[in-house]
């Protein structure tokens, strides 16, 4: 969609990510930390005064305290981490359950390691999951289930139901899980971020996949960490050591100083909110219908009053005839299910967000 919007010279609200700067602050930390020379090689795993940060980030904000020194690794990014994972556990015939809509880069890890994706559709136009089908599908070759909440394509969030139904689930088994948590900081209204890393019973499985890409709008640093106990992290260092090495050293020393002021995580979802909230009431009163994200960038929108078309066909001739980009849901469902629904990223300037609803305010 990138692509054709560039062509189309459309509006970009397809791919996720921010069109507006980074904290100076964050640049700031980021080029002293260059002038005084930390150019070189960092620590495989990650320097320890970020871990140690990230340790007790955690502690604070989960109530998990994970130890920095083999417990959590710094990575390339989320991407990285959830390949490295992947690659540490799956194993040729293990299962892996994925439920979609879901983020692209699960399945072709799992496949890549000789694994098999069983794929759950998420119910309905508020994608809930149907536990007792996942229960249904667990069987002994299951090896992993991958959860991500807040949801990218979606902007769901797992509830603390949700997150008891899984624990439940999974009770008496020796399956892992990979909790892909990248817009941890990005929620909204009344709803939580529920980490895995909570969760006892599910923190003593889970690789908690974080990303400062996200977190920070700097979606090109590709800097991101994975947390788990120490059986799962030492698995994923044997294939991080040989997979990077060690990641990004002038970013890292950075983000250990720009970690220390909480606001700087903390006030995200309250920005987010009202980018969220902006998009939503500049097309009140369009023909498209939304429920309102609950955490994430990305808001779902449903043009069914609109056009019969499907949403792949709609959304091109958004591009083409409007200007406008978005993704069409059905590419992340099973079987391309088609509920008539384009995924529209509000982390943009409310200059950008105004043309964009100016543009839906005028389709009939
Ligand atoms: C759900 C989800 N997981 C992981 C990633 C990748 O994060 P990173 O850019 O840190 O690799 C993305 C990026 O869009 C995402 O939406």
């Amino acid at each position: 969609m990138s692509k054709m919007a560039r062509k189309h010279k459309a509006l970009n609200l397809s791919q996720g990510f921010p069109n507006f700067a980074a904290d100076p602050v964050l640049i700031q930390h980021v080029s002293e930390a260059m002038k005084k020379g930390v150019n070189q090689y960092a620590p495989m795993e990650g320097i320890f005064s970020l871990r140690e940060v990230i340790s007790e980030k955690i502690a604070s904000l989960y109530g998990k305290v994970y130890h920095p020194d083999h417990e959590i690794t710094l990575t390339a990014g989320a991407t990285q981490a959830i390949y490295t994972a992947i690659t540490a556990v799956v194993h040729t015939g293990d299962e892996v359950i994925i439920f979609k809509p879901a983020y692209d880069c699960y399945e072709p890890a799992i496949k890549i390691n000789g694994g098999i994706p069983v794929l759950l559709q998420m119910k309905g136009k508020d994608f809930q999951i149907d536990w007792e089908e996942f229960r249904s599908v667990i069987t002994n070759k299951t090896k992993l289930v991958i959860i991500n909440t807040p949801h990218n394509p979606t902007g769901m969030v797992l509830s603390q139901a949700d997150m008891q139904q899984l624990g439940t689930s999974l009770k008496g088994t020796d399956i892992l899980v990979l909790s892909d948590e990248v817009y941890e900081h990005m929620v909204f209204d009344s709803h939580s971020h529920e980490s895995a890393s909570k969760y006892p019973d599910l923190a003593e499985r889970s690789f908690a996949i974080v990303s400062f890409g996200k977190t920070f709008h700097v979606t090109g640093w590709k800097m991101g960490y994975c947390a788990g106990p120490a059986s799962l992290m030492k698995e994923f260092r044997k294939i991080h050591e040989f997979n990077v090495y060690s990641v990004n050293h002038p970013i890292q020393n950075a983000l250990v100083e720009y970690l220390s002021i909480k606001e700087h995580y903390l006030d995200l979802s309250s920005l987010f909110q009202k980018k969220r909230d902006l998009f939503l009431q500049a097309i009140e009163n369009s023909k498209f219908t939304c429920i309102p994200a609950q955490g994430t960038y990305f808001q779902i929108v449903d043009y069914s009053e609109i056009t019969e078309e499907n949403d792949v066909d709609f959304a091109s001739r958004l591009v083409k005839e409007y200007g406008l980009a978005s993704i069409p849901i059905s590419v992340f469902n099973l079987d391309k299910l088609d509920h008539q629904q384009l995924r529209f990223c509000f982390a943009k300037t409310d200059e950008t967000l105004y043309k964009a609803a100016e543009i839906m305010n005028r389709i009939h």
